[in-house]
């Protein structure tokens, strides 16, 4: 069988891949052609290479899959977005390509060791701008960040939402949008994940967030959800 391409039916800069086994899979087109950044499958059409992306690794593509409503990630833009808990780049890599070139994409990453990883692909992926910092304390790389549209947060804390609030308080534009993903598990163990996603939500509520859509990402990542939010401070 012929490997088939067609675009995402609502999101630019993303695409639907068939293969040989006839499933459909997301995908995005390489920015940086022959480079893989999780080991994963490249695949040439018309001349064209493309990165098959894995639901399995991100939350991201897991929530495109479970029907996410809008994506706020335009595709070859000059926006700006703030990615806290970038870790080696899964789904950085794949925000990177569908940004293109002209996007900015500053990763923020506490780990020595997945950063140290990760810097390999920010010198080929001129948009991604790695940061060693800690996303509970903004101050201290509020100097390296401009404005943003977009904060996406993945970062496994216990205080996740209030993290992504206070961030949000130094760089994210009035109306900006945020996605975050929550893990009930980083927050309580102990609690039912519903529990733990209504309190991070009403995190979000209490400080001027108004809540787009929630999504359950299982089966592709039990105990997590993806929390999209609109920022409209007073
Ligand atoms: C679930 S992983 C992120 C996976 C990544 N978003 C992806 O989809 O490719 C969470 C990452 O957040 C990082 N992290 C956790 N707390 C952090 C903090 N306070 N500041 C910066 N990074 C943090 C961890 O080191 C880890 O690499």
């Amino acid at each position: 069988m012929k490997i088939k391409i067609k675009p995402h039916e609502k999101f630019p800069g993303i695409y639907w891949i068939t293969l040989e086994d006839e499933i459909d899979r997301l995908a995005t087109k390489n920015l940086t052609p022959g480079k893989t950044v999780y080991d994963e499958r490249l695949v040439s059409i018309n001349g064209i290479e493309y990165r098959l992306w894995n639901a399995r690794r991100s939350k991201l593509a897991a929530a495109i899959l479970k029907n996410l409503k809008n994506l706020p990630i335009k595709s070859n833009t000059e926006d700006k977005l703030l990615y806290l808990g970038s870790a080696s780049g899964t789904t950085a890599s794949h925000i990177s390509d569908i940004m293109g070139a002209g996007g900015t994409i500053y990763c923020l990453e506490f780990a020595q060791r997945v950063i140290r990883e990760f810097v390999e692909h920010c010198k080929v992926r001129s948009n991604l701008i790695p940061i060693f910092g800690d996303a509970r304390f903004p101050e201290k790389y509020s100097l390296l960040i401009d404005q943003v549209d977009l904060i996406y947060c993945d970062i496994a804390q216990p205080e996740q939402a209030q993290i992504l609030v206070n961030n949000a308080n130094w760089f994210l534009k009035n109306g900006g949008l945020s996605l975050l993903c929550v893990k009930s598990r980083s927050v309580d163990v102990t609690k039912k994940p519903e529990e733990i996603y209504d309190k991070q939500i009403s995190i979000l509520k209490k400080n001027n967030f108004e809540i787009i859509q929630v999504l359950k990402l299982d089966p592709y990542s039990s105990d997590h959800a993806l929390v999209s939010a609109k920022f409209n401070p007073k």
